[in-house]
Order: structure tokens, then C-alpha cells, then sequence
């Protein structure tokens, strides 16, 4: 854009704003800012809601009948499944939870604010002021908790291969005041980015100050392969155990995306004394969970096998809307924007011109097409750069993504030639 005259930059804009206002008369409500799966991906579930008929479907394998109150950490035959998916070595490294994961982290962090965690000294919240650290861009979720319960933090870039480990070793070999590090390690939210095997390594060999620090291990997309190519994700629990760091590690999971959001069943692993310790507390929290569910997923998914089966079908349904948006974007932006090609997950994050993804935001919201609000990406909602923008292709139908996607590719031209003249 520099290399045009400003006069030639007033033409380039005035064609931009003709377009805008045509797609603006159009009266769209598009949104391309929600995480969602689509109705066709949850459909593909829907037969999971009648497994259990009679009385006798709600008995699990020991016995036990799941419609009355008991077994805090999860069903047998529900720990076995989870102990597949997340590769533990036993059963009695996993804790199967309610329907989220994102509450099981927030729990963790709650009770290690007020009781420690294993091996711990003293509570967190014993230390004035403590730290996370944060990769980003990341899950704004995991911010929010943060910000919430006043834990600072501390950004962190994420590289190509996983955070910036030169820094993140050296911030936590410092500070003991530091005392956890949210990851999401393969096909990350949003980046779409898999940690390498040495970043898994380097991870697993941590030496933090703090002895109470702990490594928030979000897979949430551990499954979630769009193009065929699968990431390969080291096992870190595994991997920190040969250090003598197993209990450093805290794995998360859920079938939010599996199978329904906010009705699926979420998981945690860890080394057994952390398992043993959070099930003392968790016991005050909670009877149990909801073993019903826990059943129908079991029953309806059969094991690890049945769970990748349907990932392969949420993939088929997701792949075009991948691919329309990369093909507009190469297509349309290419000489002013960069942009992730992910294996999985369920974002493309799209880097514009520093400075101006808030104004491409505000522009999208005025032609009717709702983004995630910029910034969101960043711990308290700033982006220093402003210049990343999170696209979630898999909610709407892929001629409504085609049309959103164009009119993205319009309001980012519109706000790079805005910013080039305002340098004028
Ligand atoms: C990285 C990440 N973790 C956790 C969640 C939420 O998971 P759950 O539904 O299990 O609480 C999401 C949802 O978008 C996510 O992107």
C-alpha cells in the first residue's frame, strides 16, 4: 500500500466503500465468530439420546445402577474410554467430570487458589500476587478465568512449533510467583498450530521456582483432524514422568466436540497423587457427575475406535468450509494478509495489517457479519499489534461462509488503505 500515491489510494478506496455499501444493502446477519458445530455435525449424535430405554441399560458394568447417586471419578467403562483417548497409562490417572472441561480447569484453579495443590506448601492465593503465563494468541476463556481471579498475566508468544520455550523457561526457572501455563497443544485455539515434539520435550522437562506450578494441558482438539494429515501430539504426562515432573501436568478434555456442546463429558488426567489429592476436594464439590451421559457416550461410541469414526464424519462436513474461506482469502487478500492452514481444530486465524483488526470488526458488524471481537484472543482483550482476528468457519453453511468470507476480504482492503492514508 505504501507504494500508491494518495491519490491513487482515494480511487482504490472509493471502488471498496461502492462494493461494501452493496453488500451492506443486502441487510445480512451472518456470524462467523461462534465455535460452534453445525446442525448437520450435532444430527450426526442425535441417535445417542436413546440408548437408554429401560431401567436395565442404566446398570454399568459392575453392576451398578447409574440412576442413583455415587462414584465420584466416573464409571468404570467411561474411564477406560477416556483412558484410550488421552493415553494414560491406567485408569486411575483420569477423572471423568461433568459436561465441561473449561469448568474443570476454572475448578482446579479455584481449589489450588484456596487449598494448593499436591505437594504444594501452601494455597496459591498464600502468594500476594500470582502469575500465569499465556500464550498468544489463545482461548480467551482461559483468559477470562485469569482476569477473573486476579491471576496476572504474562504473554507468551506462540511460535510455529509452540510457545516461545526460550521464554517460558526462563520466566519460570525466575519467578515463583508464576504457577501455571495454559496450553492447547495440538490444532490450538486459534492458531490451528501443533506443539512439536522438542517444545513437548522442553515441557516435560521444565524446571520451575514454584514446586506448586502446574501445566494446564487443554486437548481440546485432540481429535479434531480436518484434511487427513493428523498432527502427532507427544504424550507430555508420559514424557514429564521420565523427568520426574509427573506431577506438574494437569490433561483436559471433553466431547463437547465429539459430540454435544454443554452435553457431552469432559475428563482430566494426571499422576495419580494429583488424581488422588483433587478427588479428596472435589468429594466436598459433588456426589458425582452426570453417570448417565457418561453411559450413553460408552454405550453409543462402543470405544476409542467408534470416537474416531465420528470425527471422521464431523471432518467430512467441515472440510468444505475450510476450504472455501482459505480459497477467498488466497484469492482476494492475498498480498496484504497472512493466514493459518490448519490440520484441525476449528479456527483459521487470519493476521491483517498491524493496526487495523479492530476497524475490520466494526466494518463486518456494519455489513451484518458477526466477528470475534477483536482482541479476544489477547489477555485482557488487547492486542498489541491489533492485527489478529479469529475466523470460526464450522457454525453457518457454506454459502452464507462464501458471502462473509468476501465481504471479510473487502472490509480488510478497506482498512489497510484507511490506514495507508491516514500515514498519507
Ligand atoms: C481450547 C478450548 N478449551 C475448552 C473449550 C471448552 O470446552 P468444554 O465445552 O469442554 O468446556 C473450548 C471451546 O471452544 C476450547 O476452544
Amino acid at each position: 500500500m505504501q507504494n500508491y500515491s494518495k491519490q491513487e489510494l482515494l480511487e482504490i478506496k472509493s471502488e471498496l466503500v461502492a462494493k461494501y455499501n452493496r453488500y451492506k444493502s443486502l441487510g445480512l446477519s451472518l456470524d462467523m465468530s461462534r465455535g460452534n458445530p453445525s446442525k448437520e455435525q450435532l444430527d450426526i449424535s442425535t441417535p445417542m439420546l436413546s440408548v437408554l430405554k429401560t431401567a436395565e441399560d442404566c446398570i454399568d458394568e459392575t453392576g451398578f445402577d447409574c440412576r442413583n447417586y455415587g462414584v465420584l471419578d466416573g464409571i468404570p467403562e467411561a474411564k477406560k474410554l477416556f483412558s484410550e483417548l488421552m493415553n494414560t497409562s491406567s485408569v486411575d490417572e483420569i477423572i471423568i467430570g461433568g459436561n465441561s472441561s473449561l469448568n474443570m480447569m476454572y475448578d482446579n484453579i479455584v481449589r489450588a487458589m484456596i487449598f494448593g495443590v499436591y505437594g504444594g506448601e501452601k494455597p496459591w492465593s498464600s502468594c500476594e500476587n500470582i502469575k500465569f503465563l499465556c500464550p498468544v494468541p489463545g482461548y480467551d476463556r482461559h483468559f477470562r478465568i485469569c482476569e477473573t481471579l486476579g491471576i496476572e498475566m504474562i504473554s507468551v508468544p506462540l511460535l510455529a512449533d509452540g510457545p516461545d520455550m526460550d521464554m517460558v523457561e526462563k520466566l519460570v526457572a525466575e519467578d515463583e510467583t508464576i504457577k501455571g501455563i495454559w496450553c492447547v497443544p495440538k490444532y490450538s485455539n486459534p492458531t490451528g498450530i501443533t506443539y512439536s515434539s522438542e517444545t513437548v520435550r522442553r515441557f516435560a522437562m521444565l524446571r520451575p521456582k514454584a514446586k506448586d506450578f502446574r501445566v494446564f494441558w487443554d486437548n481440546a482438539y485432540s481429535l479434531h483432524d480436518i484434511s487427513g494429515r493428523s498432527d502427532i501430539l507427544l504424550n507430555v504426562l508420559e514424557e514429564a514422568k521420565k523427568y520426574g515432573n509427573g506431577d506438574m501436568i494437569y490433561k483436559f478434555m471433553s466431547t463437547s466436540k465429539v459430540s454435544f456442546p454443554g452435553a457431552g463429558v469432559a475428563a482430566m488426567a494426571a499422576s495419580k497423587n494429583n488424581i488422588d489429592f483433587i478427588k479428596k476436594l472435589m468429594g466436598v464439590q459433588t456426589i458425582g457427575y452426570d453417570k448417565l451421559n457418561q453411559l450413553r457416550h460408552v454405550r453409543y461410541f462402543k470405544d476409542a475406535e467408534g470416537v474416531r469414526r465420528q470425527m471422521q464424519r464431523h471432518a467430512e462436513i467441515i472440510k468444505p468450509k475450510f476450504a472455501i474461506v482459505l480459497y477467498i482469502l488466497e484469492k482476494e487478500i492475498s498480498d496484504i494478509a497472512t493466514w493459518s492452514n490448519p490440520n484441525g481444530g476449528y479456527f483459521i486465524s487470519l493476521t491483517v495489517p498491524d493496526g487495523c483488526a479492530k476497524r475490520v470488526v466494526t466494518l463486518m458488524k456494519e455489513a451484518g457479519v458477526k466477528m470475534t471481537p477483536s482482541g479476544a484472543t489477547f489477555p485482557y482483550g488487547v492486542d498489541p499489534k491489533d492485527n489478529n482476528i479469529r475466523i470460526a468457519p464450522t457454525h453457518p453453511p457454506v454459502a452464507e461462509l462464501q458471502t462473509a468470507a468476501e465481504i471479510l476480504c473487502v472490509c480488510v482492503r478497506m482498512a489497510a488503505v484507511e490506514k495507508a492514508l491516514s500515514e498519507k
